[in-house]
């Protein structure tokens, strides 16, 4: 006759240290600079947050998962090579000007996550700044509002990478 108790005790134990660590609250961990050039990284899984998911593609999960609905998001890096759920540059602006000539003006968080519910005229072009001085510009007009979905880890659509200042 098996005795399966013990192997199931194992695994409640597994379970609760897992529960317990989710609770505990750290939606960030400390990693090596190989994996992230912040040295930050993102373990909050989808725990509603602005700091959630940096370099993910924002809009399309929260449209499938029923997060909220925004216009533009997107994070910005200082490398154009960066994992996702890396943090990323903080108070850098994103300046999203619409096919009208209206320009929408974002500022990164900690994360380097940025988002708006603002929308503008498409197709739209961007800039970054960094200390107030341009960096980077997107010279294509684009239609899609979450730039991660181009910028992404594997660059799509012919992205030079991340949005990051070099
Ligand atoms: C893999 C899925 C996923 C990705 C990727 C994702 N999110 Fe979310 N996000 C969610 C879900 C689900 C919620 C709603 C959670 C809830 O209601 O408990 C949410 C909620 C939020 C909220 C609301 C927080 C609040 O306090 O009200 C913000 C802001 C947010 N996300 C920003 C972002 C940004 C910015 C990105 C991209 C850099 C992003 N998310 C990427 C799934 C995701
Ligand atoms: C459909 C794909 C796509 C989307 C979506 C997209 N981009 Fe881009 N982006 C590109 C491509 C392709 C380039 C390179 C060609 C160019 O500069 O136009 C680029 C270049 C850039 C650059 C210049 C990069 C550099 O190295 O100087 C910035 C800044 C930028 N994008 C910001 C954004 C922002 C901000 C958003 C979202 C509001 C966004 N992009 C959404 C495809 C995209």
């Amino acid at each position: 006759m098996k005795v399966r108790i013990p192997s199931g005790t194992a695994f409640l134990g597994i379970s609760l240290i897992a529960a317990i660590a989710a609770c505990s609250g750290a939606t960030t961990q400390t990693v090596d600079a190989t994996v992230c050039s912040s040295k930050t990284q993102w373990i909050g899984g989808d725990e509603e947050s602005e700091e959630m998911h940096p370099g993910r593609d924002c809009i399309d999960c929260h449209s499938r998962q029923d997060g909220p609905g925004f216009q533009f998001a997107g994070t910005v890096f200082p490398k154009s090579s960066e994992n996702n759920d890396c943090f990323g540059t903080a108070n850098a602006v994103v300046e999203i000007t619409g096919s009208d000539g209206k320009t929408i003006s974002l500022t990164t968080n900690a994360a380097g996550n940025f988002h708006s519910n603002s929308s503008v005229a498409k197709p739209y072009t961007a800039k970054l700044l960094i200390g107030g001085k341009v960096v980077g510009e997107m010279g294509s007009a684009q239609t899609n509002g979450s730039c991660n979905s181009c910028h992404a880890q594997t660059p799509i659509g012919g992205a030079p990478g991340r949005i990051s200042s070099n």
